[in-house]
């Protein structure tokens, strides 16, 4: 949900910046923007509205002085996504980018206009440009004018900004939107996320919530925004592949992040059997004490539909009982759990204002909060008592694929981490588990592409695409109708097979297509059952599931027969390529679907 990007260091700052930003593409592709300063000194705004290959075009051939820089791309919140409202804004000497949301925005701008202030967009952010510039030209000293600037100013925020009469300097902060310092041998980045940079260096710090740094080709230095008080730098090495940022030889990043699947559980699992392989140790949750009573899972998305299967595997191994909240609900209606639950938060980006909204609500109740997130030092990692990583790597594609598979990892983890070790089911599901990358990775490599286009085409001829589940085919159902949506936009929606008739079977009729996962191996012969109630009313039917048992014909995709869960891992997987090739068919923009964000970072 808009990303920005800063540079200070001995580089031509254009090419960085231009680079950095396409590295944050998915995070916002309405307008976009740069600013640096130019062979004769002055500092240079270039902007385009649209995606970023306007602003690439834009800038053919330029370049800026070493030193300092700045880039935004955008994803619309206030005012269109014109030219006009393309970040950087500017005041006088000012120059900035921002991503967020100022929520006193209106009475800022009255403030403004009142002194005289004329502005030239409809954004938020331009009153932060007016504010600093104001504050600099009494201060006369940039980090300054910042905090000068920010008092009173309400909402969520990361901004870069410069001034022209301070060339080397850049100065950055954060509160409620994320932004990582990088630092190499004599630079300094600051971005919304570490893909952004991840080319020139992996050393990383998260900047802590209202701490400003400045940054300059020749060092960095923090201090509390309120106070003004020196924070130290600390610098970590992330353990992400820089390759893992880049698309290879794939079209797409989904593409690739599909077949990353495999790579993603091996991560996540990695430091957490113990003993053979016969017992999951999750370190991170033995400083809460005790088991909880309960859990209540929020999340939004895929990371809600990862934290269904959650449900289904927790309360299948142990007696604790299991809710699972949609955040952007959760937060306003009473929390209302047992004594002693647990809040757990999935988040892939660990930034989106709902998730966090609502881990806020349980831990001001009083409630231990834990986050699964798969950026390290993302804000949900500071804002829970714990915090479990999952390690899909950098997901680039806005549809979220590597990650959810990661989450579904983590969450068979936890349900064998609750259940009894000695229970020969729990035994069962952790030796399948540990053989699920092999056997996932072993699927991907014998898919044919040309059942998966077959399919894709279908999908697409299709008025409307229904698509069912019960057990754990219900979240992979709802999971495969928002991956179709959100890359293809065609019409389709996931229901509980169950369900189908109190309502929406009044919708099959030849035209439209039902597809259904059918991995639980409990429940299958009631899908079965459903699917004839579909079929009896002239609906198509496409299966997706294991190969020779009670289903005749054969699935229209078949699956090697599951071991546990991991089912639920290849069926996810012909959904996500499923969805992934409809939309390459239709000529999508796969990897930034329209009107999407990767994080949204506002309610
Ligand atoms: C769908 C998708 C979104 C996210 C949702 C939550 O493919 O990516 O539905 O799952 O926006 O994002 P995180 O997991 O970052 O909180």
């Amino acid at each position: 949900m808009c990303g920005i990007i800063g540079y200070a260091g001995p580089r031509e700052p254009v090419g960085v910046v231009s680079e950095a930003l396409s590295r944050l593409e998915y995070r916002g592709y309405d307008s976009s923007g740069v600013a640096f300063f130019g062979r004769e000194g002055s500092l240079t705004v270039v902007r385009a509205s649209g995606k970023l290959s306007r602003l690439t075009e834009a800038l053919q051939g330029t370049t800026g002085l070493p030193g300092t820089a700045i880039g935004h791309i955008r994803w619309a919140t206030h005012g269109a996504p014109t030219e006009e409202n393309a970040h950087p804004h500017r005041s006088g000497p000012i120059v900035l980018v921002h991503n967020g949301i100022i929520e006193n925005e209106h009475a800022l701008r009255q403030e403004l206009i009142g002194e005289g202030v004329v502005f030239s967009s409809e954004t938020d952010t331009e009153v932060l440009a007016h504010r600093i510039h104001r504050a600099f030209r009494e201060e006369g000293n940039l980090p300054a004018a910042v905090r000068k600037g920010l008092a009173g100013v309400e909402g969520s925020y990361a901004l870069a900004v410069l001034c022209e009469e301070r060339p080397g300097q850049l100065v950055v902060l954060r509160k409620g939107a994320p932004l990582i310092l990088g630092e190499a041998e004599g630079e300094y980045f600051a971005a919304s996320d570490v893909p952004a940079f991840l080319k020139w260096t992996r050393r990383v710090m998260p900047l802590p919530p209202e701490v400003l740094a400045t940054l300059s080709p020749e060092g960095l230095s923090l201090c509390r925004l309120g106070d003004g008080e020196p924070v130290p730098a600390v610098f970590e090495e992330v353990p992400w592949d820089p390759v893992q940022a880049e698309k290879g030889h794939y079209r797409h990043f989904m593409e690739k992040e599909i077949y990353e699947g495999p790579r993603a559980i091996i991560d996540t699992l990695e430091g957490r059997l113990a003993e053979e392989n016969s017992r999951v140790i999750l370190p991170e949750l033995v400083r809460l004490g005790p088991n909880p009573t309960e859990i209540v899972f929020v999340a939004c998305g895929t990371s809600y539909h990862a934290a269904l299967l959650g449900r289904l595997m927790i309360e299948s191994f142990s007696s604790i009982s299991v809710r699972v909240e949609i955040a952007s609900e959760f937060r306003y209606r009473p929390l209302r759990a047992r004594k002693g639950a647990w809040v757990i938060g999935i988040s892939q980006s660990g930034e989106t204002a709902d998730t966090l909204g609502a881990l806020e609500l349980a831990r001001k109740e009083g409630y231990l909060t834990v986050g699964v997130t798969n950026v390290g030092g993302s804000s949900i990692t500071r804002e829970t008592e714990a915090t479990l990583l999952t390690r899909a790597g950098p997901e680039i594609g806005v549809a979220s694929t590597k990650a959810f598979v990661a989450q579904v990892t983590l969450v068979w983890l936890l349900a064998l981490y609750f259940g009894r070790r000695e229970s020969p089911e729990v035994r069962k599901s952790l030796a399948a588990l540990v053989r699920s990358p092999t056997r996932l990775e072993a699927f991907l490599g014998s898919v044919d592409p040309n059942a998966v286009d077959r399919m894709a085409r279908q999908v697409l001829e299709a008025r409307f695409v229904i698509f069912i589940g019960r057990g754990i085919d219900y979240p992979l159902a709802i999971e495969g109708a928002l991956k179709l949506k959100e890359i293809t936009y065609r019409p389709a929606d996931g229901y509980p097979g169950g369900e189908l008739k109190h309502g929406p079977i009044a919708l099959v009729e030849s035209g439209v297509l039902v597809v259904a996962p059918l991995v639980d191996p409990l429940l299958r012969l009631k899908e079965i059952s459903n699917i004839r109630e579909i079929e009896a009313r002239g609906g198509t039917v496409l299966t997706i599931g294991p190969a020779g048992d009670a289903i005749e014909p054969l699935p229209s995709f078949p699956l090697p027969a599951s071991e546990g869960w991991d089912g639920v891992f290849l069926a996810s997987a012909v959904l996500q390529l499923l969805a992934y090739r409809a939309a390459s068919m239709a000529g999508n923009d796969v990897d930034q679907p329209r009107n999407l964000a990767k994080s949204v970072t506002v309610e």
